[in-house]
């Protein structure tokens, strides 16, 4: 019973140690690859947390905006890198960091 007990714990705990890995992970790429510009809304990029600004964006839907981050978009308001210019990103960082965003934002 007590053995039990502690793998119905541990399991619990595993899992919540992964979601907050994978909320790390898009907070720490957006602090290292995203905010110079998202941050400040620098070269015409909308703000993290404007939501005027995302709305429209968040409203193409997430495979549109994965997109746009991971291959590079030219837009009305200014030019977005592929990756932010950080081409050692995986698709997957870029992912994480485009939820992070997105969810700090509407
Ligand atoms: C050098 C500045 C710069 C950096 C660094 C940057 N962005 Fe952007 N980003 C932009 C600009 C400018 C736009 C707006 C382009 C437009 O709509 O005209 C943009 C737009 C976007 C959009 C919206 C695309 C759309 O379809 O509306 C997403 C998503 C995005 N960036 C994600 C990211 C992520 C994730 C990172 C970090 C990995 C990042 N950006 C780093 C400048 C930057």
């Amino acid at each position: 019973m007590k053995k039990m007990l502690l793998i119905t714990a541990s399991v619990v705990l595993m899992g919540v140690v992964s979601t907050a890995n994978a909320q790390g992970a898009g907070e720490k790429t957006y602090k290292m690859a995203c905010f110079a510009c998202h941050g400040t809304g620098a070269a015409g990029a909308p703000k993290h947390g404007d939501k005027a600004a995302w709305a429209d964006r968040i409203a193409q839907g997430n495979a549109t905006l994965y997109d746009h981050a991971i291959k590079g978009f030219k837009g009305k308001t200014g030019f977005m890198p592929a990756k932010g210019g950080r081409a050692d990103l995986s698709d997957a960082d870029v992912k994480a960091a485009v939820d992070y965003m997105v969810s700090g934002s509407k």
